[in-house]
């Protein structure tokens, strides 16, 4: 198994392209299932969830060419892909595949709305607790589909095609946001989701489902309506820059001191982080090509931050932000309110001498001068990459296992990190 050797105590000073965001590109994939026209998509992240996505289409019937860097393109552009789903063979998405990738179930809305039938497996487990599914199959119900689990499997259908409803979340989800929204571009009548999820990725694909002849308004807002249609057709669309892998460059800046350009960042997509890297003494400038983020001389300030649906502060960020704010000249609190569970980290984090205490949903860290380089372990996707930022503040050797997760989610990480001068490798094996 793969691992990231790290020896820290570098400042970070050049240039980071940001990629095309996974948690857009995962859903605009799969929302190529709602047309037999080819989507085309560009800027995709080279990362193991979309590799993993692809494998999951493709056992549908999807055709998908991935296209190759052109002269003078930038690296950051990412690859395009074409994906056609003029033949879908199988409305199946099986156990193996699906409990690879939580994401993979939403494959449910677009089968049930083109096919008017699913049988998708429960994604199961999850590190970082429970993450059900209970208001996706609510949302689809609602746009009446007839739902029942047998044998860890979902099985929908709506032979008579689904049906135009008022969906109202509970709790802001982006996952159940997704679902609605891609089903109900197929629905006879008119959707209004309320309590919408608001994040970017969200009105990334609204945006791509509306070139693709589908009538959604108010997406980015808490409402969104959507008159459906019935047939969608090919598109060309661009996915938008990850905020989190932008976010997470800005905090090892922040951490380890130094001046680096997030080239292709776009601030509005993480106003919240930027205002707390701020707070913490960060200084943030955006620019026409992207975010600068220097730290020079200053120590990192303390800050008190509760995670939130977008536009507050990330919980993809998290763990990012703990590792920040283990070296901050006071005490910082950071509460988890999106995800039950979510503070394997701390542990790990403890590691290089953090000192982090829980209590119930919120974590206190009493910030120390210098953190200590050392061997652990990656649990979830965002969590890994808070040892990452940690092991390049550090003195000495760190080693990050398990690093697939790391692989799920952010592209060319130890490429883009000792372009700017940090000592990264990964050993193989
Ligand atoms: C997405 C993101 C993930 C991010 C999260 C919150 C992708 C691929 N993943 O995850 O990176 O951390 O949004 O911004 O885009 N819930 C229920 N019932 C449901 C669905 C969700 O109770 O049917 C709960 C979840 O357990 C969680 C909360 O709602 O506590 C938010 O979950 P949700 O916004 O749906 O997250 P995901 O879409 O899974």
């Amino acid at each position: 198994m793969d691992r990231i050797r790290i020896v820290g105590g570098n400042k970070l000073n050049g240039t980071i392209p940001i990629s095309g965001a996974k948690n857009a590109a995962l859903p605009l994939m799969i929302a190529s299932l709602l047309t037999d026209e080819t989507l085309i998509l560009d800027n995709v992240p080279r990362l193991a969830d979309v590799a993993q996505l692809q494998r999951i289409l493709g056992n549908h019937g999807l055709d998908i060419m991935s296209k190759g860097k052109r002269p003078g393109d930038h690296e950051y552009q990412g690859q395009t892909l074409h994906i056609s789903a003029a033949n879908i063979i199988d409305t199946t998405a099986p156990y193996e595949l699906v409990s690879k990738m939580r994401a993979s179930f939403w494959v449910i809305a677009p089968l049930l709305a083109r096919m008017k039938e699913a049988r998708v497996s429960l994604p199961g487990g999850c590190a970082i607790g429970t993450r059900p599914v209970d208001l996706l199959i609510m949302a689809l119900e609602k746009l009446g589909a007839e739902l029942q689990i047998d044998g860890g499997y979902v099985i929908a259908k709506a032979p008579g095609g689904l049906v135009g409803a008022e969906i109202d979340f509970p709790k802001v989800t982006v996952s159940g946001t997704h679902v609605a929204l891609m089903a109900a571009t197929l629905a006879r009548g008119t959707t209004a989701i309320n309590n919408a999820a608001c994040e970017p990725e969200i009105v990334d694909v609204a945006d791509c489902l509306n070139k693709m002849g589908a009538k959604i308004s108010g997406a980015g807002t808490p409402r969104i309506v959507i008159e459906g249609v019935s047939k969608l057709h090919g598109a060309r669309h661009t996915v938008l820059p990850d905020r989190i892998e932008a976010g997470t460059y800005a905090m090892a800046v922040a951490m380890t001191g130094g001046d680096v350009q997030l080239a292709g960042a776009r601030p509005e997509l993480l106003q919240s982080a930027l205002d707390v890297l701020t707070e913490a003494g960060a200084t943030i400038t955006p620019n026409n090509e992207g975010i600068r983020v220097t730290r020079n001389g200053a120590g990192i300030s303390p800050v008190k931050v509760t995670t939130a649906p977008f536009p507050g502060f990330p919980t993809d960020l998290q763990a990012q932000l703990m590792a920040l704010m283990a070296c901050a000249k006071g005490s910082s609190h950071i509460t988890e309110t999106i995800f039950e569970n979510r503070f394997m980290h701390v542990q790990e984090l403890a590691r290089f001498g953090a000192r982090i205490s829980l209590d119930g949903e919120t974590a206190i860290i009493d910030g120390i001068a210098k953190l200590r380089g050392a061997p652990v372990m990656a649990t979830d996707l965002r969590a890994s990459v808070s040892l990452v930022i940690a092991g390049l503040a550090a003195e000495g050797e760190t080693m990050v296992n398990r690093i697939y997760h790391l692989d799920r989610g952010f592209e060319r990480l130890e490429e883009k990190l000792s372009a700017c001068g940090a000592t990264i490798e990964r050993i193989s094996g």
